[in-house]
C-alpha cells in the first residue's frame, strides 16, 4: 500500500512512520511527503530517508479547496493510496474529504472523543484528567470526528505542564501511528468495518 504523509512541523510521526515501514513484514511504503510549510523541520527527515518530498504552500492559494485540488493532483501523480496526516494544520475542505473517504487517517493527541481542537493538552490539564493519550481516527468534515482506529493512552501525573504532556503523548503516538496504518493497510480496519462505533 502507497502512503503519503502530510506534515506543517517536526515530522516526528512522519518519522516513525517511515522507521516502521522498513520492517520486512510492513504492508504499507511511505511514498511521499508533502509540506505546506516551506520550512518545515520535517521535509529534512524525509529527505534523509530517501523519500520525495514536494512543498505546497497554502498562502498562494485563493480558498481551502484550490489548495487541497493541488495537494490532490500530486498524491494521484504518485499513485497513493492512503494519507496520514501527521501534525498537517489545516484543516481539509469538504471535496477532499469526499474524494478520499475511509483513505484519510489524522493522529490527535488526546482520547477522543474528548478535547478536539488545537489545545487538547491545555484542555486535559484544565479537565484535570489522569489519563489522557492519542487517537487515530478516519478523517470527516469536522475537526477531530470520524471513526476511531487505534488509541494509546498515558497517566498525567500532578506535575506535568502542556511541554511534559505532549512530550509524553509523542512518545506514544509514535507507537499508535504505525499501528493504526498497519490496520487500514491489511484491510483490518476500513469506514465500513469498525463497526464497534458509530460512523460518520
Ligand atoms: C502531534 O502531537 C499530533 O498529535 C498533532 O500534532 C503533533 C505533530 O507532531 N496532530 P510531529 O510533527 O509528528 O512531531
Amino acid at each position: 500500500t502507497s502512503v503519503a504523509i502530510l506534515i506543517s512541523g517536526t515530522g516526528s510521526n512522519m518519522q516513525a512512520l517511515i522507521d516502521h515501514s522498513t520492517h520486512n513484514e510492513c504492508l504499507y511504503q511511505v511514498k511521499f511527503v508533502i509540506s505546506n510549510k516551506p520550512n518545515a523541520p520535517g521535509l529534512l527527515k524525509a529527505q534523509s530517508a530517501g523519500i520525495l518530498t514536494k512543498v505546497i504552500d497554502h498562502k498562494e492559494f485563493k480558498t481551502r479547496e484550490l489548495f487541497d485540488r493541488q495537494v490532490d493532483a500530486a498524491l494521484t501523480i504518485n499513485n497513493i493510496e492512503i494519507i496520514c496526516l501527521a501534525g498537517f494544520m489545516r484543516l481539509l475542505s469538504g471535496w477532499m474529504v469526499k474524494k478520499w473517504r475511509g483513505q484519510i487517517l489524522n493522529i490527535h493527541p488526546s482520547l477522543l472523543p474528548l478535547f478536539k481542537g488545537i489545545d487538547a493538552h491545555k484542555q486535559a490539564l484544565d479537565a484535570g484528567v489522569r489519563i489522557s493519550g492519542c487517537s487515530v481516527h478516519f478523517v470527516v468534515e469536522e475537526m477531530d470526528e470520524g471513526a476511531i482506529i487505534e488509541q494509546g493512552t498515558v497517566r498525567v501525573e500532578p506535575k506535568d505542564d502542556i511541554t511534559s504532556l505532549q512530550e509524553k503523548i509523542k512518545l506514544v503516538e509514535h507507537k499508535v501511528f504505525p499501528k493504526a496504518l498497519d490496520l487500514v493497510a491489511t484491510g483490518m480496519a476500513s469506514l465500513h468495518s469498525i463497526c464497534y462505533v458509530k460512523l460518520k
